[in-house]
């Protein structure tokens, strides 16, 4: 699938932004290594901390589908510029970025795009081989 789909499918799917509180539309897809693509949006709570980012939907989408590496993360949200995920999606996407090479791909309404890798973006991961010698359960 090209970007101009992506984009277009990312114009539809923020439509489904639940955001009555903060009034920010957003909408995420994430690109698996094979290809396959999953879409979210923001979903916002009446208790408030308990709102959970576009990009975090589409990450757990996708994993929940067997997803385990994502090569390209789209964000998109109604605001006029494009904007970046915040640092917890970041943390969470770079636990299905083997290498932190995670392209992050930050769209505008009108088409204008940003781009950086994983790793530009969150320098110092806390990876899960900071806990191998704890990790009894395999992945
Ligand atoms: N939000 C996202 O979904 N992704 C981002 O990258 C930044 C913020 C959401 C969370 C909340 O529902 C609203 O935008 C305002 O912070």
């Amino acid at each position: 699938m090209d970007e101009k789909e992506i984009f277009k499918i990312l114009l539809e799917v923020i439509k489904n932004s639940y955001s009555p509180y903060s009034r920010f539309r957003v909408a995420s897809a994430v690109m698996c290594k094979d290809g396959r693509i999953y879409t979210g949006v923001n979903v916002e709570n009446s208790s408030y901390g308990l709102s959970i980012c576009a990009e975090r939907v589409a990450v757990f989408k996708a994993v929940s589908e067997g997803c385990r590496a994502i090569s390209r993360v789209y964000v998109i949200s109604d605001h006029s510029k494009p904007i970046p995920p915040c640092g917890a999606c970041l943390q969470v996407i770079s636990e299905f970025s083997p290498e932190g090479d995670t392209e992050i791909i930050m769209l505008s309404p009108t088409g204008e795009a940003a781009r950086k890798r994983l790793t530009e973006m969150l320098t110092t991961l806390f990876k899960g081989e900071i806990l191998q010698d704890r990790i009894t359960v395999k992945k």
